[in-house]
C-alpha cells in the first residue's frame, strides 16, 4: 500500500503564533495564507508487513513523523510499519515552512496509502495535528485556518501575486517554531496582539476581496512586525532576524517598488508584490539567492 503526494509550503499574511491547546495545535487566532508554487515537498509513503520498523528519510524529524503515522494507522485500524521518503526542493528548516509542506504531503500520501476516504476538511484537521501551518497547505490558493480546520478562500488564479523569498540563511534555526509557540504567553504584548488581530483580519479579507494591494500589503507587513514584536518579547526572547534581514526590510520600506515584506520563524524575507512588478524586485536582488513563487493549488496525490 503505497502513495505519493506533493504539497506546497505557504506564507501567512496573518500569522499563527501561539496555541490555546498545545496538544491539539489549536491556534489562539485565525490565520490567512497563500500556497507557494516553488516551495514543494514530495513524500512517498508505503505501508507493509515486511517493514520491521518505520523508516524516515534523513533530515526529517522522525519522532514527529512517526507520531503522525500512528494517528493515521489508528484511524485505519492497521498497524503495518511504513517507509517514508520525502524530498524538499528548498532548504529544510530555513524558516520557509518546511513543516507545513512536509506534514501536508505526509498526511495526504499516508491517507491515500491507507485507502482512507477523507474529505479535504478532515485532511486539514489531521495535518494540523502534525504541524499547525500544515493545514493551510491542503486547500487551494488563498487559505484561511480558524479553529480546527482550514479552507480555501480563493483559487490560485484569483490574484496574480508573488512571494519572492530572499534566502538569507540556509542553516537550521536555533529555536524551532514549535517550541516558540509554547512561550507566547510570557510576552506582555501577546494579549494586545490577540485584541488587534480580529480587525486586522477583517481589513486583510476586505483588501483581498477588493484586490486592494496597498491595504493588503500594509496589513500583512503590520501583522509580521506585530508577531515578531511578540516573539522578541517572549521569555526567552526569539530573534529570528539578522543584519541582512533588516537591510532588506529597510530597502522594501522605501517603497521604490510597490512591495511589502513578511518574515516567519527564520531570517529569510518574503517580498509580496503583484505579478506585474516581479522583475522590478528580482532586479534588486540579482546577487541573492531567491525563490519566486506564485499562488498554487494545495496538496495532491501524484
Ligand atoms: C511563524 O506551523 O511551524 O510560520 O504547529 O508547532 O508546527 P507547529 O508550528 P508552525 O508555526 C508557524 C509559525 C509561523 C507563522 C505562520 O506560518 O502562520
Amino acid at each position: 500500500m503505497k502513495a505519493t503526494a506533493v504539497a506546497p509550503a505557504n506564507i501567512a499574511f496573518i500569522k499563527y503564533w501561539g496555541r490555546r491547546d498545545a496538544k491539539l495545535r489549536l491556534p489562539y487566532n485565525p490565520s490567512i495564507s497563500m500556497n507557494l508554487s516553488n516551495c514543494l515537498t514530495t513524500t512517498m509513503v508505503e505501508f507493509s508487513k515486511k517493514f520491521p520498523v518505520d523508516t524516515i528519510s534523513e533530515g526529517f524529524n522522525s519522532v514527529r513523523v512517526i507520531t503522525h503515522l500512528d494517528r493515521l494507522r489508528k484511524i485505519a485500524k492497521m498497524d503495518e510499519k511504513a517507509n517514508v521518503v520525502t524530498k524538499n526542493n528548498f532548504p529544510t528548516s530555513a524558516g520557509i515552512a518546511s513543516s507545513a509542506s512536509g506534514f501536508a504531503a505526509l498526511t495526504v500520501a499516508a491517507a491515500a496509502a491507507l485507502r482512507l476516504k477523507l474529505t479535504e476538511k478532515e485532511l486539514t484537521e489531521l495535518a494540523r495535528l502534525g504541524s499547525g501551518s500544515a493545514c493551510r497547505s491542503i486547500p487551494d490558493g488563498f487559505v484561511k485556518w480558524e479553529g480546527e480546520y482550514a479552507w480555501s478562500l480563493y483559487p490560485p488564479d484569483y490574484w496574480d501575486l508573488r512571494d519572492i523569498i530572499v534566502i538569507v540563511g540556509n542553516g537550521k534555526k536555533d529555536v524551532s517554531s514549535s517550541h516558540g509557540h509554547e512561550r507566547v504567553e510570557t510576552s506582555p504584548y501577546f494579549q494586545k496582539r490577540l485584541a488587534d488581530v480580529p480587525n486586522r483580519i477583517k481589513r486583510l479579507e476586505t483588501a483581498l476581496q477588493e484586490k486592494n494591494f496597498k491595504v493588503f500589503g500594509e496589513t500583512l507587513e503590520e501583522d509580521c512586525l506585530d508577531m515578531h514584536h511578540v516573539m522578541q518579547t517572549q521569555n526567552p526572547p526569539l530573534y529570528y532576524w539578522n543584519a541582512e534581514t533588516v537591510e532588506i526590510m529597510e530597502l522594501i520600506k522605501q517603497r521604490t517598488v510597490p512591495a511589502y515584506f513578511t518574515i516567519d520563524a527564520g531570517p529569510n524575507v518574503h517580498i509580496i508584490c503583484e505579478g506585474k512588478d516581479e522583475q522590478k524586485i528580482t532586479k534588486l536582488f540579482k546577487k541573492n539567492n531567491i525563490i519566486v513563487n506564485k499562488p498554487v493549488r494545495g496538496a495532491r496525490i501524484i
